[in-house]
């Protein structure tokens, strides 16, 4: 079966790749809004030590595995160790879940592409709040509301599958070059607008609240991790996607460098995308006479209801920079989105030798209708509530099992020989005392106290019921993976 693997043509096409995964609607909204509520400026210093002690030793890791057992994650995993492939059927089952809300956020943004051209959210805090909730949402009173479907929200649900669809069908070779698009096109919008944002009167003001760090916060473990889960979910780790992607790496190919490119590349993205949210929120702030904290709401809200409203205040070309800016969460989602559907085909593909022409129509179609509860009007608190329980849950359990698998059961030194063997450069010792001891220290602590934090208040202020359902929803995903694992495959 190895011999005919698909491959990337070149290294660059990989390195799109996996930049292009990594840097999507997390790095616009999420980063900013992140890095704000934990300390602005400061916060930079916990998301640095995370990026170093659990983002890139871990990308090494998931690059070695796809790049070693040249396998999708069960697969992988079970060629280390045979018990271990329920782990890498979790983390195939997580990001599925995953993907089918993160193309419902993008449905909602090829609505708001669509009313771009007119403004259809106005410009005053009641009427663009107003078109989120009323209009594109319809959101209901609470998460047992469901309340049906919203067309609108299906449709654009459709188009986002129909595109990842598109994307994938040439294989691996195509979607090489894809990557180039969807890579490039984002980082020139994303300088366009830096430059619009950093233009307009009372930018300064917004950046001076990006970047002012208050010290304090260093002390709270929360604001730790905040750093260690935007590291993991911007990074795409955990979830199957650069194992995947580094299992089209040809036996030769480097590890480390690219490892050190893609989450480079990642961060800097997220650092110079905050500059165009926070100018153009200073403007807002100027220009409705507030101050910048004022017009600051908190994640999903900043995309779809301050930012508009933003921009619908902009002297010049509006819509343009409107249609711009949804044109951008589009475009740097894709390449994400598609590469959350990815793993999922290729696992099943790897381990009962199915043709990827049928396996990935049926899994994009299973995808738009799992994701159909989510364009529901009370899809708004299910994906808060999946996305909570995915990310924070899924993700830190998937990164311990990677550390205990790589890291005790095979061997760091072992693995870290073979990186160095292949890689122009060679890592250390630190790395296996990473992946051994202080990213599972880490994780575990993480995971503990999260937990605990659960089990008092229940998540998010909603009913009790929807924590345990969303428990209920990892544990079922932890069974099923179990049962895939012990099916007999074909190889
Ligand atoms: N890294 C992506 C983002 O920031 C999300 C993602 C997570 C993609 C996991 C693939 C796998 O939006």
């Amino acid at each position: 079966m190895e011999s005919t693997r698909e491959r990337w043509s070149s290294r660059s096409a990989f390195l799109f790749a996996v930049i292009g995964s990594a840097i999507g609607l997390g790095n616009v909204w999420r980063f900013p809004y992140i890095t704000y509520e934990n300390g602005g400026g400061a916060f930079l210093i916990p998301y640095l030590i995370a990026l170093i002690t659990a983002g890139i030793p871990l990308m090494i890791l998931e690059y070695y595995v796809g790049h070693f057992t040249q396998s999708a994650p069960p697969i992988a995993f079970r060629k280390i160790w045979h018990r271990a492939e329920w782990a890498g059927w979790f983390a195939i089952l997580l990001i599925f879940i995953l993907s089918t809300y993160y193309c419902t956020i993008m449905g909602w943004c090829v609505n708001y592409l669509y009313y771009s051209f007119d403004l259809g959210w106005g410009n005053t805090a009641e009427s663009v709040k107003a078109f989120f909730n009323n209009d594109i949402l319809q959101l209901s009173s609470s998460p047992s509301v469901l309340g049906g479907i919203r067309l609108p929200i299906v449709f654009g649900l459709a188009l986002v599958w129909l595109w990842i669809y598109l994307s994938l069908f040439k294989g691996v070779e195509t979607l090489g070059k894809i990557v180039y698009f969807t890579v490039i096109i984002p980082w020139l919008i994303i300088v366009i607008m830096v430059i619009r944002g950093l233009t307009l009167p009372g930018a300064i003001e917004g950046i001076k609240f990006y970047l002012t760090p208050d010290f304090s916060v260093l002390l709270k473990p929360k604001v730790w991790l905040a750093a260690y889960g935007q590291i993991f979910f911007t990074l795409s780790l955990a979830m199957g996607t650069l194992i995947v992607y580094a299992s089209y790496l040809h036996e030769e190919s480097d590890i480390t460098v690219n490892a050190f490119l893609t989450s480079i590349a990642n961060c800097l993205t997220s650092f110079v995308a905050g500059f165009a949210v926070f100018s153009t929120l200073g403007y807002l702030a100027q220009t409705l006479g507030v101050s910048v904290k004022d017009v600051t709401t908190s994640g999903i809200g900043l995309a779809f209801v301050t930012y508009p409203m933003a921009i619908s205040l902009l002297p010049v070309a509006a819509r343009f920079f409107a249609a711009l800016f949804f044109l951008l969460l589009l475009t740097l989602g894709i390449d994400s989105a598609f590469s959350m559907t990815e793993p999922v085909v290729e696992s099943i593909v790897d381990k009962w030798g199915a043709k990827k022409k049928y396996v990935l129509p049926v899994i994009c179609v299973l995808g738009f209708l799992v994701g159909l509860p989510f364009t529901t009007r009370a899809g708004l608190y299910w994906i808060d509530i999946a996305d909570h329980f995915i990310t924070n849950y899924g993700i830190t359990v998937v990164g311990l099992l990677e550390c205990i698998i790589i890291g005790y059961v095979l061997g760091a030194k072992k693995a870290r020989s073979y990186i160095n063997q292949v890689s122009e450069m060679k890592i250390g010792i630190w790395w296996d005392i990473f992946i051994k001891f202080l990213t599972p220290a880490f994780l575990g602590t993480s995971l503990v106290f999260q937990f605990v934090n659960l089990i008092k208040k229940g998540y998010g202020g909603y009913p009790i019921w929807t924590t345990y359902t969303g428990m209920g929803l990892i544990i079922f995903l932890a069974l099923t993976a179990i049962i895939l694992a012990k099916r007999k495959g074909a190889v």
